[in-house]
């Protein structure tokens, strides 16, 4: 039983196998009813804890249906509801969870959080996003990269915009999967020092996305950061809005991803969020394949 805490400290093996089995087990489903079960219920007899201290529509969704399409069975408890949400330690939380359930999967603000509940729980924990980092969301990226275009190795891509949680997650695949990352954003929101080494940083956005097999963008306020902040970031950030005469500066065949919840017009026009090159609800839809693989690879299964 392993946790799936982050895409840097989950080994490029076995990352690897995990977007192969998600890619295999999306296959065997195709075309079928999405409320049908699988035709191997690996997760028959197991309770799985869903737990929100943010707001979420397809990581909640994706997670309930990819559990129950496997055969077991969820509950989605929300922060504020817990004794957590009111002074019960994270570590005692932990220790009773791991008493009623077989996975726990948390969305959470602090890192501290993710890790102290990974630290005291005797089931596998995953990482459904905090401030600094989304790696179920990077997983159905890379997975969803390589089902238009083949493997990812080598690409370039390039993230636009605010280099936030989402951004660090793409840095770490960067290494594990061995593909090319450029930063094109304003100064003040450049990604965190740790993530140096692991992309490079152009300014220019038009000078960046040259050469680009993917385009990558997420919203200028991100559920951590406070609203005081929403109109310096919008003014920061407009010159890296991803729209049609930055589109036409990558590659002719480069992709357009973007997690969702979008902002349309901010960060991204509705002309490029539905145009030939985005692929964003193929993102959405794979976070379900992907997190089934994750699960699956968590308990062993
Ligand atoms: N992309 C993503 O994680 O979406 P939700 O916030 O809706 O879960
Ligand atoms: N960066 C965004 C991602 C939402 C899925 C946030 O943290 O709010």
């Amino acid at each position: 039983m392993t946790d799936f805490l982050d895409i840097h400290t989950t080994s490029p093996a076995d990352l690897r196998k995990i977007i192969d089995d998600a890619q295999a087990m999306k296959q065997a489903r195709a075309d079928r009813p999405k409320g049908t079960p699988d035709d191997d219920q690996v997760l028959a007899g197991h309770m799985v804890a869903l737990i929100f201290e943010k707001p979420s529509t397809r990581t909640r969704v994706s997670f309930d249906v990819g559990v129950r399409q496997m055969g077991g069975q969820t509950m989605v408890l929300s922060g504020t509801d817990m004794q957590l949400g009111h002074g019960e330690t994270i570590a005692d939380t932990a220790r009773v969870l791991s008493r009623y359930v077989d996975l726990i999967m948390i969305r959470t603000f602090e890192e501290a959080t993710l890790l102290e509940m990974a630290e005291y729980a005797t089931v596998p924990v995953i990482n459904g996003l905090t401030n600094r980092t989304h790696p179920c969301q990077i997983m159905a990226d890379v997975m969803t990269f390589e089902e238009f275009r083949g493997p990812i190795k080598g690409k370039k891509v390039v993230w636009s915009g605010d280099g936030n949680n989402v951004f660090a997650s793409f840095a770490h695949a960067a290494k594990q999967f061995e593909f090319d990352l450029t930063f094109t954003g304003p100064e003040p929101l450049d990604p965190e020092r740790s993530l140096d080494g692991l992309y490079t940083i152009e300014r220019n956005p038009d000078k960046a996305v040259e050469g680009a097999d993917l385009v990558v963008t997420d919203t200028w306020v991100s559920m951590h950061d406070p609203q005081s902040a929403r109109e310096r970031r919008h003014n920061q950030l407009r010159g890296y809005q991803v729209n049609a005469d930055l589109m036409a500066k990558a590659k002719d065949d480069s992709l357009f991803m973007h997690c969702l919840p979008a902002h349309r017009d901010d960060e991204a026009t509705s002309e490029i969020m539905d145009g030939p090159h985005s692929v964003i609800f193929d993102e959405a839809e794979n976070r379900l394949h992907a997190q089934k693989a994750i699960m699956r690879w968590c308990l062993g299964v």
